[in-house]
């Protein structure tokens, strides 16, 4: 096992140290360095083909880097073997864009699932009782006996959120949580990424393309070009700080410099 390096420290929750990507000949990822902090809230943006997605899927054990080092609480987990990995991807709990609920089963079973996978231990009335707590404390109130096709868009994000909280994970990756919703719910599902934060004590990573959401989310943003990460900070920095990638992609978006402030402090 690799020792952490002595940069390391308690509150970096996942780092990505110097992770290059290929796929055949093709080099996605091009030495990507982020510190992921404990209980903040990071957001990705970049273009369409940036790398973002793949970032991800690296991060939460799903692919293997080519080259560095990816460090979760302190371990690398590049060089670990799939039983291992299993353990590490407990950490993560994901919410798909567009939620990706299966339509055929309620709401409780799209919820349960994690549960019936992987805590065989609980017998069915403590797997239905904690479902039907996390509904509740996500505002969906008596509705786990509708089918997905039931619910609103912003209502089938909470239900993608509550199954990635189902097995309490350290980490909750996002991918674009405000795509295909009306300017009025994304705010809404921006409240429920800092409120659930706040709650359940997770660290968040957000890839999005909203620039409004990230400026009222993140402690800290990457704008991802090419495989690179092109500029890093607060959003402020970002629009307002010296690199004109940055301040090109805020002007792009058509949000004025002056309207950033993040909706929760601290
Ligand atoms: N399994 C794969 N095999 C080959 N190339 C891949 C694979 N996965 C991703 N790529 C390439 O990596 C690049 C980045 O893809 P990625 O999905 O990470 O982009 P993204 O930033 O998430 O874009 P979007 O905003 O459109 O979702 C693309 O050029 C894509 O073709
Ligand atoms: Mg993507």
């Amino acid at each position: 096992m690799t020792p952490p390096p002595e940069w390391l420290r308690p509150e970096d929750h996942v780092v990505l140290d110097r992770v290059t990507k290929s796929f055949g000949r093709v080099e996605v990822l091009k030495g990507i360095d982020i510190r992921f902090k404990r209980h903040q809230t990071a957001v990705l943006i970049g273009g369409s083909g940036a790398g973002k997605t793949t970032l991800l899927r690296l991060l939460i054990g799903l692919d293997k880097a080519t080259s560095g080092c990816v460090w979760v609480d302190g371990e690398d987990i590049t060089p670990l073997g799939e039983v291992a990995m299993n353990r590490v991807r407990k950490k993560f709990g994901m919410v798909f864009q567009y939620a990706a609920l299966l339509d055929s089963l309620t709401v409780l079973d799209n919820v349960a699932f994690p549960l019936r996978e992987h805590r065989k231990d609980m017998s069915e009335k403590q797997v239905r009782d904690k479902v039907v707590t996390m509904l509740e404390d996500l505002g969906l109130l008596n509705k786990e006996k509708y089918m997905p096709s039931e619910l609103s868009g912003g209502q089938r994000k909470r239900v993608g959120l509550a199954r990635a909280l189902m097995l309490q994970p350290e980490v909750l990756v996002y991918d674009e949580p405000t795509s295909g919703l009306d300017p009025h719910t994304s705010r809404l599902v921006d409240d429920l990424i800092e409120e659930t934060r706040d709650r359940f004590n997770v660290t968040s990573v957000v890839i999005s393309h909203d620039m409004t959401s990230c400026f009222r989310i993140a402690h800290q943003a990457y704008l991802l070009i090419d495989g690179k990460v092109a500029a890093a900070g607060t959003p402020e920095q970002l629009a307002s700080g010296e690199h004109e990638a940055s301040r090109a992609f805020i002007a792009a978006s058509g949000i004025h410099p002056a309207s950033i402030q993040r909706i929760v402090q601290g």
